[in-house]
């Protein structure tokens, strides 16, 4: 549990990003001139979006999904109708996982966190949805969805993905993290994890066009 002070949602949300900058934890598994990454959006946001870990840009700019899977999430944001700075977009992890690097390299790559890591972060990603309260929240991978269904709860995310689940009491749709569709950017892809993020505009009472409700139909 964060304690965070009492006050508005700015207040809390800024005594809470300096508790996580000064995290020790946090701190020693960051690199010299690398940062500690806490979520960016609306603190009025209804809709927050979870993510894995920061990655190369992310650690850099200390802002989450700024590299290419956050330039995807973007234009899915923008999909639904949304500015990405009407959203609220944190991640499971405050650090980038670190993997073995020689010295005075860039970390080539990224690793899933570990069990431990996961659970050392979960307790701000929980202190950011109290804040924020949103009224939905939309866990993006593998990761996101162990973070907040519980490690080892379901075997493939396919099992558990495009269904609504629940995280702290909100609403919770699990879908594919942006990377996936990076990988292989096929239309059955993108209308996969648009499917799920029409439910989730449905859910947070957005506008739906039946251009939005078509996208990604074709083959
Ligand atoms: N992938 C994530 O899950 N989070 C980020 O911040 C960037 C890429």
């Amino acid at each position: 549990m964060v304690a965070l002070p009492e006050g508005d949602k700015q207040t809390r949300w800024n005594a809470l990003h300096a508790l996580v900058q000064a995290d020790a934890v946090c701190r020693a598994n960051v690199r010299p001139g690398k940062k500690v990454v806490l979520g960016v959006g609306d603190l009025e946001a209804k809709i927050m979006f979870v993510g894995e870990a920061p990655g190369a840009e992310e650690e850099i700019q200390g802002e989450p999904f700024v590299g290419p899977a956050g330039q995807l999430l973007t234009k899915m944001i923008q999909g639904m109708g949304l500015k990405r700075t009407e959203v609220y977009i944190g991640n499971i992890m405050n650090w980038r996982p670190q993997m073995p690097t020689a010295p005075g390299r860039e970390q080539v790559g990224n690793r899933p966190p570990t069990e431990g890591e996961l659970h050392y972060c979960l307790p701000y990603l929980r202190a950011q949805i109290e804040v924020v309260n949103p009224a939905v929240l939309v866990a993006l991978g593998s990761t996101a969805t162990q973070g907040l269904l519980g490690w080892g709860s379901f075997k493939a995310l396919g099992d558990v993905r495009g269904r609504w689940h629940e995280f702290g009491g909100k609403p919770l749709m699990v879908t594919y993290h942006p990377s996936y569709i990076l990988r292989e950017p096929t239309n059955r892809k993108k209308r996969m994890i648009w499917e799920d993020l029409l439910k989730v505009m449905e859910r947070a009472a957005l506008p739906i066009s039946e251009r939005q409700r078509g996208f990604f139909l074709e083959k």
